[in-house]
């Protein structure tokens, strides 16, 4: 498991969120849900901590800020779990990023992308991904966190 060399503890897991999840709970309720990203941040933060780990939480409506952020989860944390949203569909950048990532890495999709549009159906990030959760809505990503754990523990 990655510790922090100075204090010996595991680095937090970062979860990233991409372009317009900021609006969850009042986008597209039938498609995305009415739980809201403060509302999946508090669940995620409690469900890793009864797991002993913290989380760093994120959102951003920019490509290059998420390609930031993952370059911080390289030195910073221990496991990454994204939903790239819409850049997932077409950012080979952030596909790179996560592949300069030496860390398990779980993309989680809110939806199932598989049965939406054509055009959602393939995502570049999956190439670079540890696992996939999606079609399960908010408790995708305490799926997510929990796969997280586990894998950090087998690692330890
Ligand atoms: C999404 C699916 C994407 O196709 C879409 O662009 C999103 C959200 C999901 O969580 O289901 O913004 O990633």
């Amino acid at each position: 498991m990655a510790k922090n060399p100075k204090q010996s503890k595991t680095l937090p897991i970062y979860i990233l969120n991409g372009p317009n999840l900021n609006l969850l709970g009042h986008r597209e309720p039938e498609v995305y849900g009415t739980t809201t990203l403060a509302q999946i941040e508090a669940m995620c933060a409690a469900q890793a901590k009864s797991h002993g780990l913290a989380i760093v939480f994120r959102q951003s409506n920019r490509e290059g800020e998420i390609v930031d952020h993952l370059q911080e989860a390289r030195t910073s944390g221990s496991a990454v779990i994204i939903n790239p949203a819409g850049y997932g569909h077409t950012s080979i950048a952030i596909l790179d990023s996560i592949q300069a990532l030496q860390l398990p890495v779980i993309e989680v999709h809110l939806s199932n992308i598989h049965r939406r549009e054509p055009y959602r159906n393939h995502s570049y990030v999956s190439k670079g991904a540890t696992g996939i959760v999606m079609g399960l809505g908010a408790q995708g990503y305490l799926r997510a966190v929990d796969a997280v754990a586990e894998i950090l523990k087998v690692k330890t």
